[in-house]
């Protein structure tokens, strides 16, 4: 089967992983809600990353900073004369796009017919684009010259170039005026460079180390489409490393290999991901690379990994005339920081995790869908099935439940024929399905399916618990 974003669109719908934000008032663009299965698969994959972050490294302590900051955090950080995207506007339709993408899909779609000269001309007018002081008249040039059209009217008829700054502003206390104008976060980062010296104090850390965040980040995207991907509000997973420079770029390396592995374990297959490396690096940083996933949309970035330089700490230092140096006690030498960043999108992992997971297939002539998790990460680990709703099954079952529900999230279900109960839980993506029937009573066991391979063991029913946990751990995607 192709895998279409619609595919996901409505699995999400249907079994309660995401809806629409004000879904019965028609839906806020771009801002969504995680349902029942949705805030859990959520936070199973959060939870993942801490352990691997924090507690998985010594070296590495957590914070949760607000997301409203002081207003001089964003000039020092330089979001606020630089954080924007090049928007135009088609004057037929009166559609907005991003100037950069534009030329970007062009591109593409030159490759795609096999112009590969043209594309690699325009790619290299791009790279000098984005490299220049003039963005927005360079990037208004390439599409004047290439005729790029308005992919939505095919209109030909565009204003100029202008750049659009993305951060949400509002103010703080019953005063308007710039005075009390503050920011919601575009990052969660700059509450961890503001943050560094009194977390390494109290933490007692030397370098190198790390502060892991997770946390809300708002951005007024030009534009948010594609479900979950781009979105207005979302959730980040970063981590800073604080390192001598000089030694930045062994630990950039190193990171680039643990993020890749994450992704991997969290059952993601290496075929449908990548590496891409930034053409135009951002003001801060002196190299960057892209994790990137084969989404139904095309590779698409995951988790950036930046090195940073010193440059946020060196301008909060300045901005906020407080030392932020760190002093090494073994060599006596005293410096800022170089920072090397993990940044993943929280909402991206589960749009992936959700992609890698969907399959259809046809089992005996009829079509199931399966949400193939990584059984860490499932929202429900094991369904509890009475196969009637008499005999005494019912009650056996739910003794089974309340052993499962002490160690995990655990579903009961007494409705429906066992072939609908088991496809439901297949579209939850619920590894395994318990079932009490009557021979249970007489030999005090029950059939577990496998949500995979669809294969039943028989076994005692007291050692359900511990058949799914070691199952969950031995597991291997097929
Ligand atoms: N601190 C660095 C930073 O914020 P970024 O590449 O702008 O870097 C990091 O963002 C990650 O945040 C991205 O890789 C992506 O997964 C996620 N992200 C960024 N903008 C997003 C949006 N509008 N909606 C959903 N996720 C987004």
């Amino acid at each position: 089967m192709s895998l279409t974003m619609d595919n996901i669109v409505s699995l999400s719908k249907r079994r309660g992983f995401i809806f629409q934000s004000s879904d019965i008032y028609g839906g806020l663009a771009a801002s969504y809600d995680y349902g029942p299965l949705g805030v859990e698969l959520k936070r199973n994959i959060s939870e993942r990353w801490w352990q691997e972050m924090v507690y998985r490294h010594d070296n590495i302590e957590g914070l949760d900073a607000s997301i409203l900051m002081h207003p001089t955090v964003w000039k020092a950080s330089g979001h606020v004369d630089a954080f924007n995207d090049p928007m135009i506007d088609d004057r037929q339709s009166k559609m907005r796009y991003r100037a950069d993408e534009l030329v970007e899909n062009y591109i593409k779609k030159l490759q795609d017919r096999g112009k590969s000269e043209q594309a690699e001309r325009v790619h290299q007018r791009f790279v000098d684009a984005l490299n220049s002081d003039d963005l927005p008249k360079h990037l208004h040039e390439i599409i004047l010259e290439e005729e790029i059209r308005a992919p939505d009217s095919g209109a030909f008829d565009w204003t100029e170039v202008r750049q659009f700054n993305l951060m949400f502003s509002t103010q703080v206390g019953p005063a308007g005026g710039d005075d009390n104008r503050v920011y919601l976060r575009p990052e969660t980062a700059q509450g961890i460079f503001v943050n560094f010296r009194l977390a390494q104090e109290t933490a007692r850390q030397q370098i190198p180390f790390g502060i892991a965040q997770i946390g809300k980040a708002f951005r007024n995207e030009i534009v948010a489409r594609q479900f979950i991907f781009r979105m207005r509000e979302f959730e980040q997973m970063e981590m800073q490393y604080f390192v001598k420079p000089g030694t930045q770029m062994e630990h950039f390396e190193s990171w680039r290999e643990k993020r890749m592995r994450w992704h991997v374990e969290n059952g993601i297959r290496s075929s449908k991901l990548r590496w891409h490396k930034h053409d135009k690096l951002a003001h801060y940083a002196d190299a960057a690379y892209d994790v990137q996933y084969e989404f139904p949309i095309g590779w698409q970035e995951v988790e950036g990994i930046h090195s940073r330089t010193d440059y946020d700490l060196r301008r909060h230092q300045e901005f906020s005339g407080k030392k932020l140096e760190y002093f090494d006690p073994f060599t006596q030498e005293r410096y800022i920081p170089y920072v090397v960043e993990t940044s993943a999108g929280l909402d991206r992992t589960i749009l992936m995790v959700l992609c890698e997971a969907y399959e259809e297939e046809v089992v005996d002539g009829e079509e199931r869908v399966v949400m193939k998790f990584h059984p860490e990460i499932a929202p429900i680990k094991a369904a509890i099935f009475p196969l009637v709703k008499r005999d005494g099954m019912p009650d056996v079952a739910h003794e089974i439940e309340k052993d499962l529900r002490l160690r995990f999230n655990a579903f009961y279900d007494e409705s429906g024929s066992i072939g609908k109960r088991y496809r439901r839980m297949d579209e939850a993506g619920t590894p395994f399905c318990v079932t009490v029937d009557g021979d249970t009573l007489e030999d005090g066991k029950v059939t577990v399916r496998d949500r995979d391979s669809m294969k039943q063991d028989r076994i005692p029913k007291e050692n359900v618990v511990r058949y799914v946990e070691d199952k969950i751990h031995a597991w291997q995607r097929s």
